[in-house]
């Protein structure tokens, strides 16, 4: 049967999991989450894509692509949470529910971190449960949308946005072709 799509978008400096403050982010790194909500993902009844940027203009112009691309969104923008009204007016127009994660209990934090721009526009925003934040995210979706699916593959004539983590960094930035594949050994 035809699955429900959701895609998980994570933002700046979220590759470097498994290198930020173990206080506030664990240890897992990016691969290893994405792993995890993949599995929780099929489970739930979902097929998941996942991409992430460290690039604004990338991040709204995934935002841009998802409308009749995905069913739903998860995203963890990273900082740009905080004071992103591109992203806000990108998520606008994607016309999909969102969950907002934040693995860290951000309302515990720093005041600039206090404030989302984006959480009016989501269907739920959960913070400070770690990885599992991601599965409560996928369960907050699953019981909002049943299990009405759409068909898995993008139709033909507008191509799912190409291998999702292969979205053309801009030319003058030589990136790695794949970030968030490097792991960081845990120590
Ligand atoms: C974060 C919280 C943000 O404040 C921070 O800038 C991040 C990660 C989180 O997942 O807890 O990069 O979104």
């Amino acid at each position: 049967m035809a699955r429900l799509r959701v895609a998980v978008v994570h933002g700046v400096n979220l590759d470097q999991l498994g290198r930020r403050d173990p206080r506030h982010y664990g240890r897992v790194t990016l691969r290893e989450l994405e792993r995890r909500i993949q599995a929780w993902a099929e489970e739930l009844g979902f097929a998941s894509r996942f991409f992430h940027t460290n690039h604004e203009g990338a991040f709204v112009e995934y935002l841009h692509r998802a409308e009749g691309l995905v069913d739903a969104l998860i995203l963890n923008p990273g900082a740009w949470t905080h004071y992103s009204w591109a992203i806000r007016d990108a998520l606008e127009l994607a016309g999909v529910p969102a969950v907002e994660v934040h693995l860290s209990d951000v309302s515990q934090r720093e005041e600039w971190r206090r404030r989302s721009v984006i959480s009016d526009l989501c269907v739920g925003t959960i913070a400070g449960r770690g990885p599992d934040g991601y599965r409560d995210a996928l369960e907050l979706l699953r019981g909002r949308l049943g299990s009405a699916g759409h068909a898995d593959v993008a139709p033909a004539d507008q191509p799912a946005p190409a291998d999702d983590r292969s979205v053309q960094p801009p030319p003058s930035v030589p990136l790695p072709d794949d970030p968030s594949a490097t792991d960081v050994p845990s120590s």
